[in-house]
């Protein structure tokens, strides 16, 4: 049978992950998932841990679950490791996105300064899980969830060197479901391409005729009836973009397009939270409390449905579809974060990028990309992974200069003395989980 192991099991997010496991029973034949924490989320481990020992005993399964604070001893012989871990819990989220901002620049979860110090806290962990598992399973794969999900999968793969790693993210997932209601035909009657990286790619569309559908979907969902309720991810301002501009790209854009395409409106609107304490991870944190009121509860033994209040519900339809297509050879066409290996050929080889493509039981076949024929998109790109290879960079030689090398870079982040006096502070803030600088 088969052993999955969870890092960051003290998630929330757990019980989506478990329904998701029970949903492809028929397909995992499951004997221990473990449940893995540290001290600081043992409570939160014990809660969802409890919870979700109901949730598989009430789906009449007799697989067992395990909740350990062991890393080293829960990783062996796993056959699949699933990483959803948060480096400083929420508190330090609700750092990266209040300091920058009160200096007026975009602090967000995977963006501008608030992801890569998302990143310098979480890389060294990636790395020193690998190491374990290097000891422990040696053929696990690694099925990456942690943000900044890009950078996280790009250092396990590439400095790392766990070719067996791909990194998910639930955004293709609403990109196809609006496609799919706004053409109003089924999904699988529809050819998706998805390139780019994560929280950063854009897309495209055929119907089962050959018809390439990209450019009539730009006109329902970004035209003059643009619409905030198409916006489906809960974490982000439904701003609106603008028309012309992503007519010009002949792609579909990402949600997440939203803070470099219409950067002024995010911030100002980042800010506003700001001033009334609402930034997205003090919300998060109440949502949080919440979830965990709930799963107290010892008669709940289902997801409830709270948790879809969180930005990354469905998650579980990447994580475990994953896991059962390559546990089944099953061919599964997928959005997954995976090694380059020239598939942009804009980008780096040993690139993380985020693209279409199948799951075999020898992992993910891309699709070949090519290249980005709009150099709008071409520079934008080039730039955002120059950025990302350099917070890696950054991340691992606890390297100030490279740090700020990296701030510099970003779209979103101002140079000058304002970079450095934001990174300063955000060393300081965060200076418990950053013993590299
Ligand atoms: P969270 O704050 O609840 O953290 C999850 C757990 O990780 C906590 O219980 C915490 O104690 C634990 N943890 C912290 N450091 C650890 C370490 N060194 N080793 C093991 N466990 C550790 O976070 P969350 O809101 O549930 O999100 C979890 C992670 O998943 C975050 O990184 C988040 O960004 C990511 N996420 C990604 C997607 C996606 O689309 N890729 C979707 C949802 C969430
Ligand atoms: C999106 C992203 C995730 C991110 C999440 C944040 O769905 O794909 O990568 O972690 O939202 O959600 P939250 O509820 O924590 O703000
Ligand atoms: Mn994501």
């Amino acid at each position: 049978g088969l052993k999955i192991v969870t890092i960051g099991g003290g998630s929330s997010y757990t019980p989506e992950l478990i329904e998701g496991y029970i949903l492809r029973k028929e397909e995992l034949p499951i004997k221990e998932i473990v449940l893995v924490d540290i001290e600081d989320g043992k409570e939160k481990l014990e809660i969802v841990g409890a919870m979700a020992k109901r949730m598989v005993e009430a789906a009449g399964l007799d697989w067992t679950v395990t909740l350990t604070l062991d890393r080293k001893t829960a990783l062996k012989d796993a056959d699949f490791v699933t990483t959803q871990f948060r480096v400083g819990l929420l508190n330090a989220r609700v750092k990266d996105e209040r300091i920058p901002l009160s200096h007026g620049i975009l602090g967000q979860e995977t963006n501008g300064a608030g992801g890569i110090f998302k990143a310098f806290r979480t890389i060294p962990v990636i790395l020193d899980i690998i190491e374990d598992m290097k000891v422990q399973c040696p053929d696990a794969w690694l099925v990456n969830f942690t943000n900044p999900a890009g950078m996280v999968t790009e250092a396990a793969i590439k400095q790392g060197g766990w070719e067996k790693t791909v990194g998910l993210c639930n955004v293709p997932i609403g990109h196809v479901k609006t496609a799919s209601e706004k053409l109003g035909l089924p999904k699988e009657d529809l050819f998706f391409k998805f390139a780019g990286i994560n929280h950063f790619h854009w897309h495209k569309v055929w119907d089962k005729s050959g018809k390439e559908r990209t450019d009539e979907l730009i006109d329902l969902i970004y035209g003059p009836n643009q619409n905030e309720d198409d916006n489906h991810l809960k974490n982000i301002h439904s701003a609106l973009f603008h028309y012309e501009q992503i007519q010009d790209l002949h792609m579909l854009p990402c949600g997440y397009h939203r803070y470099y395409y219409i950067e002024d409106e995010m911030l100002e609107h980042s800010i506003e939270e700001f001033k009334n304490g609402e930034t997205r991870a003090q919300v998060v944190k109440e949502t949080e409390a919440r979830l965990f009121e709930l799963y107290k509860d010892p008669k709940l033994d289902h997801k409830p449905e709270e948790l879809s209040q969180r930005g990354g519900t469905h998650y579980s339809d990447a994580a475990c579809e994953i896991i059962a297509s390559i546990q089944n050879d099953k061919h599964t066409e997928m959005v997954v974060s995976t090694k380059n290996n020239g598939t942009i050929t804009d980008l780096p080889y040993d690139c993380a990028v985020e693209v279409s493509g199948v799951v075999t039981a020898h992992g993910f076949e891309p699709y070949n990309w090519g290249e980005f024929p709009n150099a709008g998109a071409r520079g934008i790109i080039q730039n955002m992974k120059g950025m990302e290879e350099t917070v890696i960079r950054a991340a691992i030689e606890g390297n100030y200069g490279a740090a700020l090398q990296a701030f510099t870079v970003n779209p979103l982040i101002p140079g000058g003395t304002i970079a450095k006096t934001v990174l300063d502070e955000m060393l300081y803030a965060h200076k418990e989980y950053l013993p590299q600088f």
